[in-house]
């Protein structure tokens, strides 16, 4: 496939489906839906009528977001416009010299007092020098309660509009309101890049115990957390984690998070996560050149795969957990073992007997995620390889 030309990857970055040669790319494209549909549609139904929420509902909410308040005044009456400027403006205020911000995203679930955005922030204030990345921090809010409450707490916060769909409940995961939330957010993403930001996006779950700059790759596009890691950070079976990644905003980026959010239409009911971890394999990604990079888990832990030597560890991440009680209650005591070991005098320290307590309450889902993962993995590889032997 011919690698599209430069111009036409910056034409229309938020819209466009990647083509390579037109007759291949169609009949390609056409093998892939017909053959997703097949497969996915009975999982869809099923999933659907299991979550309670018709199709109508959910698909009609798929319209382009809009942004709907600032990060300082109300937003009442405002326009599209204003709003978009007002995104500008707390990027601008909460940048990097280098035009870098840090991003999280946030739903009164997890914004209530003493919940997961607490101990998101305490993470930095208990973590080696990282209380000053919190300048650099924007909270993205899903619903009014979340954006009243990072006022309370944040300097830099951003209401993301939700047209009427209320993101505040905790979202089970898997459920269509999670779903929505997760690809609204990789839409977000994609429009940060767009206006010229470089980002580290984290999820409010994940802990910031050191500053994780200097384990980056300097010539990647896309560094991704993983929730396994095979030791080679170029590796596309690595499993990659959404929950953490870092990029550059070029039009590499722009146009791979533009082929990231289209492609939740092939793959209708999966997370952006499950996404990523098959659209790596696209031969697209490789033509649009997008330099990737997957994060050792001995620096960019979770309880998926804990990094095992705390003098290392930059993150944690409460993934592999499923239900915010189990979570809180396993961050609460992951952050108290950071700090029995930020206590202890240095020679202790370099101890490597030092382990982490937990997973405790997030264990037991972790068997049923990696099952998840594996099954949609197979399927849908199966799917992509079908679709290249009917063309
Ligand atoms: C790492 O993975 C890449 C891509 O799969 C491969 O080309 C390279 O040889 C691997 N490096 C090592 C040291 O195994």
């Amino acid at each position: 496939m011919a690698r599209p030309a430069r111009q036409s990857l910056m034409s229309a970055p938020s819209t466009k489906r990647p083509r390579g040669h037109p007759r291949h790319a169609l009949g390609r494209a056409a093998a892939a839906l017909f053959l997703a549909t097949l497969v996915a549609l009975p999982f869809a139904v099923l999933y659907r009528a299991a979550v309670g929420r018709s199709l109508q509902d959910s698909w009609g909410w798929d319209s382009l977001p809009s942004v709907e308040a600032s990060e300082e005044e109300g937003s009442e009456g405002d326009d599209l416009d204003s709003e978009d400027l007002k995104l500008e403006r707390v990027l601008n205020k909460a940048s990097m010299e280098d035009n870098t911000v840090i991003l999280t995203t946030l739903n009164a679930a997890w914004a209530s007092p003493g919940s997961v955005i607490d101990l998101f922030i305490d993470s930095f204030h208990s973590g080696v020098r990282t209380s000053s990345l919190l300048k650099h921090l924007v909270i993205v809010t899903f619903d009014w309660k979340a954006y009243e409450q990072c006022a309370k707490i944040h300097p830099y916060c951003f209401a993301l509009g939700t047209e009427g769909v209320d993101f505040s409940d905790e979202k089970r995961f898997l459920t269509s309101g999670y779903l929505d939330m997760m690809w609204k957010r990789l839409d977000f993403l994609r429009s940060v890049l767009e206006k010229g930001y470089n980002f580290i996006f984290s999820d409010a779950d994940i802990m910031w115990f050191r500053n994780p700059f200097p384990h980056f790759y300097p010539e990647a596009d896309f560094q991704i957390a993983c929730d396994h890691y095979v030791g080679n950070a170029t590796d596309l079976r690595n499993i990659g984690n959404g929950g953490f990644n870092y990029v550059k905003s070029n039009e590499r980026s722009i146009e791979f998070y533009s082929f990231w959010y289209l492609s939740r239409l092939r793959y209708p009911g999966y997370h952006d996560q499950d996404v990523f971890n098959v659209i790596k394999h696209d031969p697209y990604v490789a033509d649009i050149g997008l330099k990737i990079k997957f994060l050792s888990t001995t620096y960019f832990g979770g309880f998926c795969e804990p990094s095992r030597d705390i003098n290392k560890v930059c993150t944690m991440h409460a993934n592999c957990c499923i239900g915010l009680r189990s979570k809180i209650h396993d961050l609460r005591i992951m952050m108290d073992d950071w700090r029995s070991y930020l206590s202890l005098p240095p020679n202790l320290k370099r101890l490597q007997t030092l382990a982490w307590r937990v997973p405790q309450n997030c264990r037991f889902s972790m068997v049923s995620r990696i099952t998840h993962r594996i099954n949609l993995d197979r399927c849908l590889v199966s799917i992509d390889a079908n679709a290249i032997a009917l063309t």
